[in-house]
């Protein structure tokens, strides 16, 4: 009955949001702030592990710093996570920082509707957790869902080793500006995580937000690898230098030779140099934001385009 009336009062807002964004676009920066230092970690931090959910960067911030994300057009503070360092190692010449989550809010939507929303979300994740294929805690997928305020672009990575061969979708990616280096994270049970630990080269292809549904279709490949590059719906084309089948629509191909790999808990946790980078089309790529924060800027009549 409560719920009912609550329902009719308190929108829903989804976890997650689809949208079609500029590569270069930044809607949004973020900071990593620490007794007596502060420095931009737009381009330096990424996600290493979703349990225990892990930061990373090559920005040495201290024992105990915060992460704040900052709307670019406002200078208005959406969100925070506190960090607590976990570990540091050397990857490629480079100090490589992890840090994990140990609490994180935001500010995108007012009181009673950010409680409502993630007890709403809480309750779901719980509801089906089976189905979860976060398979987190829920305190933690809200903390993810923060992390997310910098929009995470989503490429096809592929891998091919003759005998072995892969594409599906990844975000839990990005660069360490600062170190020059780039990383990946994936769930250590990814069928290809010890061919690409093996071989040490992937392709990232960057789709166009208009073939959404192709690139999810493809998530089925962290389980199975692909038989023949010829069973794909999607046409190919060859990756620049290494040869490695990359998605002929791409907006841009990068090739990735691995530099080190570390577990981190659920995920490894690959640490790369980006060998090439080849601009091939114009046009928006898929990303991923929280719901939360499409619903904030809905409210403020700047929502970005959902796919
Ligand atoms: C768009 C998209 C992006 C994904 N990014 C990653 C990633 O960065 N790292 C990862 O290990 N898995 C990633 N996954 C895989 C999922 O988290 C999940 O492990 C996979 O879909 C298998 O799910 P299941 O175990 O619930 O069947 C991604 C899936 C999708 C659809």
């Amino acid at each position: 009955m409560w719920r009912k009336a609550i329902r009719r009062i308190l929108p829903s807002v989804p976890q997650w949001a689809t949208v079609a964004l500029e590569s270069q676009e930044r809607s949004v920066t973020a900071e990593l702030c620490w007794d007596g230092g502060r420095a931009d970690a737009t381009d330096d931090h990424t996600i290493a592990s979703l349990k225990p959910l892990t930061v990373a960067t090559s920005i040495d911030a201290g024992a105990c710093p915060v992460l704040r994300y900052i709307d670019a057009a406002t200078g208005r503070g959406l969100g925070t996570l506190r960090l607590t360092k976990a570990r540091s190692f050397v990857a490629a010449n480079a100090d490589i920082h992890l840090y994990e989550v140990a609490a994180g809010e935001h500010r995108c939507l007012p009181s009673p509707l950010r409680e409502w929303t993630a007890w709403r979300q809480n309750r779901n994740m719980l509801r089906h957790r089976a189905a979860n294929h976060l398979n987190m805690a829920p305190a933690a997928a809200q903390q993810l869902m923060i992390s997310y305020l910098c929009p995470r672009p989503v490429v096809l990575v592929s891998v091919d080793t003759g005998t072995h061969r892969n594409i599906f979708p990844m975000d839990l990616i990005g660069p360490l500006a600062s170190a020059g280096l780039f990383t990946l994270a994936l769930r250590s049970s990814n069928v290809s995580e010890p061919v690409i630990r093996d071989v040490g080269r992937v392709a990232l292809s960057h789709p166009p937000a208009s073939i959404k549904a192709a690139v999810y279709g493809l998530a089925r490949h962290h389980k199975d690898a692909l038989a023949r590059w010829d069973d794909l719906s999607l046409p190919i084309v060859s990756s620049g230098q290494f040869g490695i089948p990359a998605l002929a629509s791409a907006l841009c191909v990068q090739e990735m030779t691995i530099v080190h790999s570390v577990v981190v808990g659920s995920h490894t946790f690959f640490v790369a140099r980006m060998a090439s980078s080849e601009l091939r089309h114009a046009g928006a790529q898929l990303h991923h934001t929280a719901g939360f924060h499409q619903y904030e800027r809905k409210r403020r009549g700047m929502p970005f385009p959902e796919v």
